[in-house]
């Protein structure tokens, strides 16, 4: 099987090919991402989708329920036995009402794909069952990420529940910008165990040290630079479609953060494509807050393109060096996409010219307005993954998206990641012990707890009025 999937360089100029198990992140001839490749001449993955409705039948075999592993075939670079799973992936397709939502799409056109639901509530799960399965057959005992929170919460729950083959357990490292990640994320790593490293900078400054601390110590680096993170997250394409009855909608709308998870989907369409296993690519959104702005602002305003893998790489640098000249870092309450330098910027160029998409910036009111709405009507979401929402507001608006397109939204992680910012717009304060930053709610949408006295007739009173 292992000759059949390989590592190569995502710039096909290069196009270099490693072996599977060569623990490497970047190619050794160009340094550009690697992708996990596939002869799919010898794989002879399935004819066509409904293939995989088979597995529904078979659900009381793990793998065959994970919504990773049933999927196993378009990712094929392990056996069945070595395959781990937590049961990732057990997240559906919402049909919301998009005229509660105020989102000016036709009805039944609106959908949100729910990836809070999965076992460490985020989309997360999915790139770790794969990147842990890679990481077993290597053998590797410790794992490590830099993270805004839910990387590092995931990995930490999979290195909980990771053996070796040896019969220990897998240790996990984190790296977290101080004061930087949401309080129900940090509590996920230190109660799953992970070694907690609060390094004194942000996600960026944490990025370049676990990289440098991997080359060091041999970690295996769990970040969505790791390509098999990324053949995980292709799967939240595959159950979109499952749910859509196998046909691709027209829009797909997704964060950005360190650009893993809209490159993963953009991988998951060019190989559905060239399988023939869909009759159309989505077009894409991705969406950045204001405050984070990095590739919105390189592709809308540098001009910067995929060009067939010979992007202009002095473009992005000249970002950089510009940002640090003038000291500017990322900042937004979307904790999970503060992100200034997106490690998958090239793999996202891949991505926005095979699904023809659009980068859009929203700020950081609109996505906590959307965040209160989603939440208002039952589905809910940690402020990131809102901004998928805004997203699309803000491209209905500009008449990109037409009202009759089947919109999918990822809403990426679960609201009780980031409470600080839900209970911050409903109550005006914070919650985790920080001083106040508001003494009124300010939300269009707050909802304020009212305070009553330990009275009966009060307490009454007080729902009459207002119900
Ligand atoms: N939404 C949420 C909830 C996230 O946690 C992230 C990324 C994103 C969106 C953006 O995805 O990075 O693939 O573009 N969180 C990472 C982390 C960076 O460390 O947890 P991306």
């Amino acid at each position: 099987m292992n000759d059949s999937a390989y590592l190569r360089c995502i710039r096909p100029a290069c196009g270099a090919t490693y072996d599977l198990n060569e623990q490497i992140y970047e190619c050794k001839k160009c340094g550009n991402l690697l992708d996990v490749a596939y002869d799919w001449e010898r794989l002879k993955p399935p004819e066509s989708l409904a293939f995989f409705q088979q597995r529904w039948a078979t659900r009381d075999r793990a793998i065959d329920h994970s919504g990773v592993w049933r999927f196993r075939e378009l990712l094929p670079f392990a056996k069945p036995d070595e395959l781990v799973t937590v049961q990732e992936g057990q997240t559906l397709l919402q049909a919301p009402d998009a005229t509660a939502l105020k989102i000016p799409l036709r009805q039944g056109r609106l959908h949100l794909q729910y990836e809070g639901m999965n076992p460490s509530g985020s989309f997360k799960d999915n790139g770790m069952a794969a990147a842990f399965t890679m990481a077993r057959k290597l053998g590797c005992p410790r794992v490590g990420c830099a993270s805004t929170g839910n990387t590092s919460a995931s990995m930490a729950l999979y290195a909980a529940k990771t053996h070796l083959a040896e019969g220990r357990l897998m240790q996990a490292i984190v790296f977290i910008g101080e004061g930087k990640i949401a309080y129900g994320k940090l509590a996920q790593a230190l109660d799953y165990g992970a070694l907690t490293l609060q390094v004194a900078g942000d996600f960026d400054a944490c990025m370049k040290r676990i990289r440098e601390a991997t080359d060091r110590l041999g970690l295996y680096l769990m970040n969505s630079v790791n390509p098999f993170r990324l053949e995980g997250q292709k799967t939240i394409m595959y159950r979109v479609l499952e749910c859509l009855g196998w046909e691709p909608p027209d829009w797909i709308f997704v964060p950005g953060g360190n650009l893993g998870n809209s490159s993963a989907f953009g991988k998951a369409y060019i190989e559905l494509k060239e399988l023939g296993l869909v009759p159309k690519v989505p077009r894409i959104c991705v969406v950045n807050a204001t405050g984070a702005n990095t590739l919105y602002d390189l592709v809308n305003h540098r001009g910067l393109k995929w060009n067939n893998g010979n992007w202009d790489e002095p473009v992005a640098a000249d970002k950089y060096a510009e940002m640090d000249a003038q000291g500017i870092k990322a900042k937004t309450i979307a904790s999970a996409i503060e992100i200034a330098r997106p490690v998958n910027l090239s793999k996202e160029l891949r991505t926005l010219d095979a699904m023809n998409g659009v980068v859009c910036e929203v700020t950081d009111e609109e996505i906590l307005e959307e965040k209160a709405l989603v939440g208002k009507y039952g589905y809910g979401c940690e402020p990131a993954s809102a901004a998928s929402l805004s997203g699309l507001r803000q491209m209905l608006e500009k008449g990109v998206v037409d009202q009759g397109a089947r919109v999918v939204c990822i809403l990426t992680g679960h609201p009780l990641k980031d409470p600080d910012a839900t209970v911050g717009y409903h109550t005006g304060l914070k919650s985790s012990g920080a001083p106040p930053t508001r003494t009124e709610p300010w939300g269009r949408s707050a909802n304020k707890p009212i305070q009553v006295p330990d009275d009966l007739d009060a307490i009454c009173k007080v729902i009459e009025e207002n119900t």
